[in-house]
This record gives C-alpha cells, sequence and structure tokens, in this order.
C-alpha cells in the first residue's frame, strides 16, 4: 500500500486475513475527548505541554530509563550517553532490540520522571475537561516508550488504537525524547477519528507489517492514496491526539538519529 508522509511517497506491506466490511464510525458511539476542543475536527494538536523545568526532568529522566534498559541488556552506557545514537549500540541486533523494547514497552507510573498529576492538569486543560491516567478498563496506571531506529521498521503500522481492546474513550499524548522531528516524528492522518470503518481495508488480527508480527491490526489499503502528516512536536511540546485517528507507521528517515518519544493515555476523570 502506498501513502504520502509529508509529500513523501511511502510503502507499507502490511499482510494478514482482512476485517470483514463495517461502515460504523467507531467515535459515534464512544466518548470523544477532543469534543470541547478548538481542534475537535483535525482530532489533533500540538502545544506547549509542562513548565520547562519539569519538561526537562521528564525528558532526562525518560532517556535515563532507556540507559537502564541498555544496562541491563549488557550494554553498559555512561550516565552522559545520547539515546539518539541508540542505533549505533544496537545496530541490526534484533534480538537485543527486542530485549530492550521488552523493557520500554510498559513502565508503570511510579517509574515517571514527574508527578502523574502535572501530566494529567496539562492534558486536561487541553481538553477542556478533567482526565486521569487510569485505564478503567484494566485500571493499569502505565506509560511507553517507543524506540524507533533510523532505516529500520521499527514503527507500528497504521491503526487505530480502538482496534485494541481497553483502549476506548481516551486521549493520547506524544512527547519527544530524542532525534524527534520533521522525518521521524508520529505519523497521523488529520480528521480520520470521524472516518467510517470502511474506507480503510484493515486486518481482522494483529497485521504482519513488513515482516514484523504486530499486536495490533493494521491498515492494508484505501480507496484512495492516504495523506499522512507529522505534527512533529518541539521539546518543549506535547502533541495531544485521538486514539480514534489513524496513525502509525512513522518511518524513521533521520540520516543517522534514533526516535524515541513517550506514549501515555488519558481517560475521563
Ligand atoms: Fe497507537
Amino acid at each position: 500500500m502506498k501513502a504520502i508522509i509529508n509529500h513523501q511517497s511511502v510503502n507499507y506491506q502490511v499482510e494478514g486475513e482482512s476485517s470483514p466490511p463495517d461502515n460504523r464510525v467507531l467515535l459515534a458511539s464512544d466518548i470523544d475527548l477532543t469534543a470541547d476542543a478548538a481542534w475537535a475536527a483535525a482530532g489533533y494538536t500540538v502545544a506547549d505541554f509542562l513548565p520547562v523545568a519539569e519538561q526537562q526532568l521528564l525528558q532526562a529522566g525518560l532517556a535515563e530509563l532507556v540507559r537502564e534498559a541498555l544496562r541491563e541488556v549488557g550494554q553498559p552506557v555512561a550516565d552522559d550517553f545520547p539515546v539518539s545514537c541508540y542505533h549505533e549500540l544496537i545496530g541490526d541486533d534484533t534480538d537485543q532490540h527486542l530485549a530492550v523494547i521488552n523493557i520500554t514497552k510498559q513502565y508503570t507510573q511510579d517509574q515517571l520522571p514527574v508527578p502523574v498529576a502535572l501530566l494529567e492538569a496539562r492534558v486536561g486543560a487541553l481538553c477542556g475537561r478533567p482526565v486521569q491516567s487510569l485505564n478503567p478498563y484494566d485500571s493499569a496506571r502505565v506509560f511507553h516508550l517507543r524506540i524507533v531506529r533510523p532505516g529500520r521498521s521499527d514503527n507500528n503500522p497504521l491503526h487505530r488504537d480502538v482496534w485494541l481492546p481497553n483502549y476506548a474513550n481516551c486521549i493520547n499524548i506524544y512527547v519527544p525524547v530524542a532525534g524527534s522531528t520533521p522525518n521521524s516524528s508520529l505519523t497521523l492522518i488529520p480528521g480520520s477519528h470521524w472516518w467510517p470503518e470502511n474506507q480503510t481495508e484493515r486486518t481482522l488480527r494483529g497485521a504482519c507489517y513488513n515482516g514484523a508480527a504486530y499486536n495490533v491490526p493494521g491498515v492494508k489499503g484505501a480507496a484512495e492514496v492516504l495523506q499522512l502528516i507529522r505534527p512533529n512536536p518541539a521539546d518543549k511540546e506535547v502533541l495531544l491526539f485521538s486514539p480514534y485517528l489513524l496513525h502509525g507507521g512513522a518511518v524513521n528517515l533521520n540520516p543517522d538519529a534514533t526516535r524515541i518519544s513517550l506514549e501515555m493515555r488519558f481517560w475521563p476523570a
């Protein structure tokens, strides 16, 4: 399947049994946490996030978590190792990369470098209603670090989070930690949170994407060429986006920097 990211053509190889036709708009029967915001139609916004000192504390602490994960898998990195150089250490060692991802794919919120209440307050202010980072389906309070090496297909396929259970009714954040640029940051399709399911074709179960198996189903095709953008939040900013938007597929086109980002979800408080 071909798509366009910021006017650049990319090719996604997505395989898996197709989901049956479905003309529903999933968000129509769920809670839209963007509804009261000026950016409701686009489904995402980029805004200043935490006060400067707290944002720096957050990013430095998350980078340290990546260094700790590297040490756990046998890479004795120094305290000042720049995590954007992750790919120089790991290279194409799939086993070692997966061992790191196994650590960084989920942390409990007591490992967050700043109080979670700070993030909840800012996300709530941007949505215009109170939120909390507590999953009502499984009571989890977690966050994730995404690590996407340049030139490898570490990014997940284009998807909606709500194709998986337990992610309805929430809002997502993406905060840059390292290597997040106009060539590597998260891609999404503005306005697609209101698209009917049959506007795209997707896999029924987890997609096989560029040869790797993912838990999440992935978009296989669309009647029209999909136009993705990278909102690319700056260091002091956050990308806030509806999990009903088609997003992901964010191939890292940086010449020489691994992209690392914080992802976290918030539900109505
Ligand atoms: Fe997602």
